[in-house]
């Protein structure tokens, strides 16, 4: 398969430093044909109670990460006329309750791909969004482990008032996920993103993500708003009712 692992922080300036000389001294002489953005975090909690560490954590790993990588990455994608493919989410296009800085990270990398896609157009280097929905991975169970270590930090008052939305969207959260795509399926759309002659500026994964990103394009935010309230009702638990 040509498989070559390599120790990748993208938070860490070294370790993308390495990778860039890596590739420039390839024995081969071979070109970089893609990057794929895909590293990501879920910081799940209320933006009044999301410690500013967390939020420099989520927007590091989601954000910072991937345009220091892209970034590194141009000089041989120029070279070789090839492609981006950036990993965001159907969190990219509508913000619940909870999901200020994974969705605040996701609708940056959204507007910056946009950005990138038109500055680099005229050098023939394609740049894809790729938006999934629930797909079965570690994300969700390290997201719900996060959340409740959010909660326990969490002061009485806090508790008192965003205790039951936490618990709700960790309950929606393992249930969106348990009926997501697997991971196999996922990988396929990335594929079609990567090789595509003519790619789409967009692909979503999952019926979910197809119909969320579409009903945030067409209501109106009240009408989004009483969607996502009436979504999450049913997973408050009985002591804390929405
Ligand atoms: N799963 C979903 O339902 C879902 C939905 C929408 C969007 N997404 C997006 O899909 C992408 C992939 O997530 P996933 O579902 O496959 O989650 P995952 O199973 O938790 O995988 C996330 C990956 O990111 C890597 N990573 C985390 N921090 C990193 C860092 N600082 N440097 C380099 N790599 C790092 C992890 O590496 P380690 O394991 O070594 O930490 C892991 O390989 C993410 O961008 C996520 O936001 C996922």
């Amino acid at each position: 398969m040509g498989i070559e692992p390599v120790i990748l922080d993208i938070t860490v300036p070294e370790h993308i430093d390495a990778l860039a000389k890596r590739i420039a001294d390839d024995p081969k002489k071979r070109k970089l044909r893609a990057v794929v953005n895909n590293a990501g975090i879920a910081v799940n909690a209320p933006v009044e109670t999301l410690p500013l560490d967390q939020w420099r954590l989520q927007f590091d790993v989601n954000l910072f990460g991937h345009i220091a990588v892209t970034q590194a990455m141009l000089p041989f994608l120029h070279q070789s006329r090839g492609r981006i493919v950036n990993i965001s989410s159907v969190g990219g296009k509508v913000a619940m309750g909870t999901y200020g800085a994974y969705s605040g990270t996701k609708f940056a990398l959204e507007a910056i791909s946009d950005s990138l896609r038109r500055e680099l157009a005229p050098h023939d280097i394609q740049v894809v969004v790729v938006e999934p929905g629930g797909v079965q991975t570690e994300m969700t169970p390290h997201g719900i482990e996060r959340a409740r270590a959010f909660v326990d930090e969490m002061t009485p008052a806090q508790r008192q008032r965003y205790g039951g939305l936490m618990q709700a969207v960790i309950n929606q959260s393992a249930e969106f996920t348990k009926k997501g795509l697997s991971a196999e399926q996922a990988a396929l759309v990335i594929a079609k993103a990567v090789t595509a002659r003519k790619p789409r500026t967009r692909y979503t994964i999952g019926r979910d993500a197809a119909l969320l990103t579409r009903l945030a394009r067409i209501l109106p935010d009240r009408t989004l708003d009483r969607v996502a309230a009436a979504n999450l009702r049913a997973h408050f638990p009985k002591e804390h009712p929405a």
